[in-house]
């Protein structure tokens, strides 16, 4: 064993909250929080600089009701019929009346959204929407927003930035969370730290998956360290895959580009949505269209190229002055990284790895099941998107549900005493991350373990599922379970060991695939994003409700609870 503990006690570094991602939930919860009293003492600690946080990556819009003609119980009503009438409609509801007041805090705050010619915030149709509800800044909305909130965060004097620091636990003692464990990053040195409130921001898991439209970052750490800490992660059978990911690299081809009038076509040079979604046609929501351009390659009707058969998105027709001034990115990427001119050529595509439904369990207020946890953003499942999200309707979440989260964190720590961090628990978290993973002497590589875990979850719990083959991609997870035992990090340093990060994320990540798996495995049905072959239909006499997954020595024990249905029964879903 190489590294040998010196066990010693641990200085701890104290906050009243500590938010764990600086994406657009963690930013907006810490302002919410900083907001709320000058005496608060909010920290944000995060694996990358905050404006290299996943956010920035979201391109399309954040979706609001705006204007005459929309309405909330519309906006409501389309997340909820987009989600498979899993969402839990009462947080529908919440969410759609709060997404305005968040798109106007931001324009206030300085975020350029486009504009109408009258000066207006400009919104675009989105996939599922019945109305043009997505505000957008050109396509790099995320980028926008993130700007404007990190600039906002920075001038409270009351946050304190612990950027490039990685979180390894929760510690959580008798139900009562207390406090983390992080790595600084520039030192290699763990650190401890203590809080009344905890807010989990860390954002989503797509890097479980090969192809995905999901920066390398995305390895849902927050997830991992709630759920073994004893917080049940819900609906994690729940993956959505984007439509349009970037052949070859899975980058993301905004859906705005369909919002602004692209087609979708096959090799025949048919817009074959007319027969998945005559209706809606491109802007059917994604699960839908994901099914219907597996659908067409799998018939023999996609379009051939050196990485396998894709789908071509069309923007041709909409003209060079319309595709730089609205989609100023998807033209740079699709020259630089797909090596085809829009204006000129199909962009090739086919689905991708986008957004995890699922997350740590929370309700309407960001509370998870454990005192002072509270979770918001992707990484956590508040029910706002059931088993399928709307396109936009991410963002908004992000915003609405970080200021809640960081008000409730706030008002709890504000009524409660400090807390003591158990040093056993530390100690031994210390010895796991250095003795046990950056110490092992085996002979795995990091980067062999997560090349299989990622073509296991493409080629097995993909976007349709069957039995026989979520059987064998468990099987073969747990394996890579085992092996990560034996892993060599070949870096022996403490500082900036990016293969100790690696193999620490790689560690999150296979939790989360058989927590997938097994959550996919037992939902015997069909519903928006989770597809199983052999149970094709929608059962919601056995399934309308969401799946809790526990973490045990054995694996993943799971619970189940009822949905919650305010206005709208089940009902057929066709677009
Ligand atoms: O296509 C997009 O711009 C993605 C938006 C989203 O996931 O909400």
């Amino acid at each position: 064993m190489r590294y040998t503990l010196k066990v010693r006690w641990m200085e701890t570094i104290t906050h009243d909250i500590i938010i764990v991602g600086a994406g657009i939930a963690g930013l907006r919860a810490a302002i919410a929080a900083a907001e709320i009293s000058n005496k608060i003492d909010v920290s944000i600690l995060s694996k990358v600089h905050p404006i290299r946080s996943h956010s920035v990556c979201a391109q399309g819009g954040t979706a609001a009701t705006l204007r005459e003609g929309d309405s909330y119980n519309l906006h409501a009503w389309d997340t909820v019929k987009g989600s498979d009438f899993l969402a839990d409609q009462n947080v529908a509801e919440f969410f759609v009346k709060q997404a305005p007041k968040e798109v106007i805090t931001l324009e206030h705050w300085g975020c350029p959204w486009s504009r109408t010619p009258d000066g207006k915030i400009n919104q675009r149709p989105f996939g599922g929407h019945s109305f043009p509800r997505a505000c957008f800044a050109a396509d790099m909305t995320g980028l926008h927003e993130m700007h404007t909130l990190y600039g906002r965060a920075v001038m409270q004097e009351n946050i304190t930035f612990y950027n490039e620091w990685f979180a390894t636990s929760i510690i959580i003692q008798n139900n009562i969370s207390k406090g983390l464990t992080a790595i600084e990053l520039k030192t290699g040195e763990m650190h401890a730290l203590r809080a009344k409130a905890i807010i989990m921001a860390t954002g989503g898991c797509e890097r479980i998956y090969a192809f995905t439209t999901f920066s390398h970052t995305a390895t849902g750490d927050g997830m991992t360290i709630a759920y073994r800490a004893g917080v049940p992660l819900k609906d994690m059978e729940f993956i959505q895959f984007h439509p349009t990911g970037l052949v070859p690299s899975g980058v993301l081809i905004t859906e705005g580009a369909r919002g602004e009038g692209g087609y979708l076509i096959n090799a025949d040079g048919e817009r074959f949505m007319k027969r998945y979604a005559p209706e809606k046609m491109e802007l059917a929501p994604r699960d839908i269209i994901a099914r219907a351009e597996t659908t067409e390659i799998q018939e023999g009707r996609g379009l051939d190229g050196p990485y396998g058969p894709y789908i071509a998105l069309d923007l041709r027709h909409l003209g060079e002055e319309k595709i730089k001034e609205r989609l100023p990115l998807i033209h740079d990427v699709a020259i630089k990284l797909g090596g085809v001119n829009p204006v000129e050529e199909p962009i090739p595509i086919k689905p991708a790895a986008h957004y995890s439904m699922g997350g740590i369990h929370a309700n309407i207020r960001t509370e998870t099941p454990a005192s002072g946890l509270y979770a918001a953003g992707e990484g956590a499942c508040l029910s706002i998107h059931g088993a399928n999200r709307l396109g936009t309707n991410s963002t908004s979440d992000c915003l609405v549900f970080g200021f809640v989260a960081g008000e409730e964190a706030a008002k709890y720590a504000l009524s409660k005493d400090s807390r003591e961090l158990p040093q056993d628990k530390i100690l031994a978290e210390e010895r796991r991350v250095f003795d046990q993973v950056l110490g092992s002497e085996g002979d795995e590589r990091v980067s062999v373990l997560r090349d299989e875990m990622r073509r296991i979850m493409n080629d097995k719990v993909w976007i349709f599922r069957r039995e026989d083959e979520l059987q064998s991609a468990l099987k073969e997870i747990r394996q890579l379970k085992k092996r990560f035992k034996s892993v060599k990090i070949e870096d022996e340093g403490r500082s900036f060991n990016t293969g100790l990060v690696a193999a620490l994320q790689l560690d999150f990540t296979l939790d989360l695939a058989e927590v997938t798996i097994i959550s996919a495995l037992a939902r015997t049905e069909s519903r928006g994003a989770h597809s199983r072959l052999d149970y094709p239909k929608r059962d919601d006499e056995n399934w309308l409700k969401h799946t809790l997954a526990y973490h045990t020595k054995e694996g993943p024990r799971l619970e189940y609870i009822p949905v919650t249905i305010t206005k709208w029964p089940p009902s057929a879903r066709a677009y």
